[in-house]
């Protein structure tokens, strides 16, 4: 029988990391039971993004895929404020509106994802450009009028957000600083404005779960990223900020995994679980996918070592009964958001593979490994 060690021993040391798991799906699996049945089995909902760009929600076929294998959806772009509001004043909630019906029809939940994106560049370019100087309350109107206005335009039909996305800056650890932030500078600065973003929503959402949600992973080229959103979490913590959720996006395999150091960032990856679960906050997987520009060119080879890393990362991950939603960053390869990133791209330029589903639609190995490690997995708690 093959199993995923040898599967991944075979691979020569391309793989994205080791694996102490058993068996490996060694085709693409047939569909068998949706994702979402066995999810819920669990207690855990299992669900995707979907977007309006690449033909994703253009798509009948696409659609009726997520339909079939999903309980949970998010808008991969059209909830954000530059989205929402891309000239000053100027709401524009179509996109988003059609697709949230779209999932009412199709029995679906969908989060909010997101209120305040704290990088600079992902901040509508108008806000980007605003320099409050000193004034502080400016930005909080601003803020205030920001979170009414998009909570009470979806009230309880949104019962999860996204409040605060990205707000520590991997390079060092430290709070990033944005438009926003600036205005707090005279108070503690960025903590002051991300602890107001989770009173503003718990004001306007009250109902609503709220999650910080982040890129952190358990490599050692995200230590301080680490370090720095448990950092955050305790402070937040201490002020009594109304957080209930830590969201990890992982976007796996792309920067300092290897085989090598697999079984230390898994450690290192429990370790940071462990201490966010120990301040008091849930977790849910927001933004799942594979980047495999590690992997051989050869398909079979890459798929398989795709699926591997994915069930490493998931057996762990998921261990956590307090993690309550699993959500990929789409469900094909042709549409995701890796396809176009330029950050990480293949050598060989060909287009990547990070998703359990193919171009044409067809099962990949991740399907099957997603599969059996939410199997596997502890129930939730009910
Ligand atoms: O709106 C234009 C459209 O008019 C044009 O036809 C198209 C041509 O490429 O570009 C469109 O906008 C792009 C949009 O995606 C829709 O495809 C933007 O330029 C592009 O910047 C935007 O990228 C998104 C990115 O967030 C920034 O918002 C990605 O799709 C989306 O997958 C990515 O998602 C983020 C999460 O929100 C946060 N975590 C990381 C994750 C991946 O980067």
């Amino acid at each position: 029988m093959t199993t995923r060690r040898t599967m991944l021993q075979a691979l020569a040391g391309a793989a994205l990391l080791p694996s102490s798991l058993p068996v490996l799906a060694a085709a693409a699996a047939p569909e068998g039971e949706a994702l979402k049945e066995i999810a819920r089995r669990k207690g855990l909902r299992f669900g995707t993004a979907v977007g309006g760009g690449r033909n994703q929600f253009g798509d009948p076929a696409y659609r009726a895929l997520v339909e079939r294998e999903c309980s949970i959806i998010v808008a991969e772009n059209e909830m954000k404020w530059q989205a929402l509001e891309p000239a000053r004043d100027a709401y524009r909630f179509e996109p988003a509106d059609a697709m949230l019906a779209w999932a009412e029809r199709s029995k679906m939940t969908m989060r909010g994802h997101n209120l305040f994106w704290q990088a600079e560049k992902w901040l509508p370019a108008w806000l980007a450009k605003e320099d409050f100087g000193a004034d502080r309350s400016r930005a909080e109107r601003l803020m205030r009028k920001h979170v009414q206005t998009v909570c009470r335009h979806y009230g309880t039909r949104i019962a999860s957000w996204d409040v605060v996305n990205e707000a520590i800056d991997p390079a060092d650890g430290k709070l990033r600083q944005n438009a926003l932030t600036r205005a707090f500078a005279r108070g503690a600065g960025a903590i002051d404005q991300i602890d107001l973003a989770f009173r503003l929503a718990h004001e306007y959402a009250p109902h609503a779960q709220l999650v910080y949600n982040d890129y952190m992973r358990g490599d050692s080229g995200s230590t301080k990223h680490r370090a720095g959103v448990l950092a955050m979490l305790a402070e937040l913590k201490k002020r009594g900020t109304p957080i209930h959720a830590l969201g990890l996006q992982a976007h796996i395999g792309s920067w300092d995994e290897s085989p090598e150091r697999g079984r230390e960032d898994m450690l290192q990856w429990r370790r940071f679980l462990d201490e966010a679960t120990a301040m008091g906050y849930d977790l849910l997987i927001t933004e799942f996918d594979v980047n495999d520009r590690r992997l051989p060119a050869d398909i079979a080879q890459r798929d398989a070592g795709v699926a591997a890393a994915a069930r490493d990362f998931l057996d762990v991950t998921l261990s956590y009964p307090r993690l309550s939603d699993f959500l990929l960053w789409g469900m094909a390869d042709h549409i995701s958001w890796l396809q176009t990133w330029d950050e990480a791209p293949r050598a060989d330029k060909l287009p990547m593979r990070p998703c359990p589903y193919d171009a044409q639609l067809r099962p990949k190995p991740l399907r099957q490994a997603i599969a059996d490690a939410m199997r596997t997995m502890p129930a939730r708690r009910a």
